[in-house]
């Protein structure tokens, strides 16, 4: 299993972590960070910093502009139309609960919200507590065997009282590239709003929300090999016009006297407060260390998962839950508890996730405590997964 990273060597992380006796597989949780990401972190709080869109003096203006100039690389990146409708979060929870409030008056009691059965916490309890807040009905769309939204239940679930659609692209549990397109299609027809979790699966393939078509499409940049703190939130400008306020402070006010204020547009208006300036900044080196990726990431990416399916499948007992199609594995062994298994491939310096992964929802439904879930970066290698598989076999050899 050689399967070696050309990118490797440019995670220092990865490198620490290794010297630790650490191997590191549990890049869905959170990425490493590439030395360039690094650099232009150090860099920025080396060099001086300063607040944005405050003051006149250099620093401040310095600062500025390489605040702005991420936006305008991020709304590149995603082929937004404009730098105009990206706004930065502190992640995708915190870009979701912004849509879960700023949309709310748009939503008359009775209307529909609909989510898939795959939703990480972050893309389902927003839309659950404003349920709650405004007696909407949550609607979920089961997923089919392989952990994809089964399309013919959509087709029946998505009608005229769906107001919303917010589904995940790629499920941190399944690995699943969701139908978004159909699924799309059919919320446009009811003239529903429309928003696409990426938080999982932007690292994987270059989103393009005008092809996509979707009014908004979150991600967060500590799983693009950036730093964490910040996410994106992309609103297409007809959209974001219909957002209310959410959060009050600091430059996003356009005018304010003590008994009332008015507020900014997009996308000031909407970061309220200092934003993660360097994270902003170490965002707009991550996005271009993306950008000169080619084709064989994708196929390093493509050959580690498939050696990685193939192991846990070779293996008597273990379940691997769904059909994830990349990145990711999630699995239970037979007569096993998960939190045994994580405890013991801990020992061995393994680091994976176990738990529900923020889907209790989704564990419950499969009928599970818990599930061990495998994911990778660039950066791993074969040796990363012969360690896992012989750690796994120690394990097993223990518990059973
Ligand atoms: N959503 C992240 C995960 O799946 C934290 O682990």
């Amino acid at each position: 299993m050689a399967l070696n990273s050309p990118w490797r060597a440019e995670f220092p992380g990865i490198r620490a972590l290794e010297a630790d006796g650490q191997t590191y597989l549990d890049s869905a949780a959170t990425a490493q960070k590439p030395q360039a990401v690094l650099d232009a972190l150090l860099a920025y709080l080396a060099g001086g910093v300063a607040n944005v869109h405050r003051a006149q003096h250099l620093p401040g203006e310095r600062a500025t502009r390489a605040f702005e100039a991420t936006r305008s690389q991020a709304a590149q990146w995603l082929n937004a139309l404009s730098s105009d409708e990206i706004i930065f979060t502190r992640g995708s929870t915190e870009s979701l609960n912004l849509l879960a409030y700023g949309l709310e008056h748009l939503l008359p009691p009775g209307a529909q919200i609909v989510v898939s059965a795959a939703e990480h916490h972050a893309n389902l309890l927003p839309w659950q507590q404003l349920a709650k807040r405004r007696g909407l009905e949550l609607v979920i769309l089961p997923l089919d065997q392989a952990g994809s939204i089964d399309l013919n239940e959509a087709a029946r679930l998505i009608g005229p009282a769906t107001c919303l659609l917010a589904i995940t692209q790629l499920s941190n549990v399944l690995g699943r590239w969701q139908p978004v397109d159909a699924l799309l299609a059919l919320a446009k027809t009811q003239g529903a709003l429309t928003v696409i979790d990426g938080a999982q699966g932007a690292v994987h393939a270059r989103p393009d929300v005008q092809a996509l078509g979707c009014d908004f499409y979150v991600c967060s940049a500590h799983k693009l090999y950036g730093p964490d703190g910040v996410g994106l939130l992309y609103g297409r400008s007809e959209a974001l016009a219909k957002l209310q306020h959410w959060q009050f402070g600091g430059e996003m006010v356009l005018d304010a006297d003590y008994q009332d204020a008015r507020f900014r547009a997009a996308p000031l208006g909407f970061e309220a407060g200092t934003p993660a300036v360097s994270a902003v900044i170490g965002l707009g080196a991550a996005l271009d260390w993306l950008s000169r990726l080619d084709q064989t990431a994708a196929a390093h990416e493509a050959a580690l998962h498939a050696a990685l399916l193939a192991g846990l499948q070779a293996r008597p007992g273990v379940q691997v839950l769904g059909e994830p199609q990349l990145a990711l594995a999630c699995f239970h062994v037979e007569g096993v508890h998960n939190a045994d298994l994580a405890h013991l491939l801990s020992e061995q310096g393994i680091a994976v996730r176990t738990g529900h992964h923020c889907a209790m929802p989704l564990i419950k439904r499969l009928g599970l405590a818990g599930a061990t879930r495998v994911s990778l970066g660039l950066y791993n290698d074969g040796a990363d997964l012969q360690r896992f598989f012989a750690a796994l076999d120690n394990a097993l050899e223990l518990l059973r």
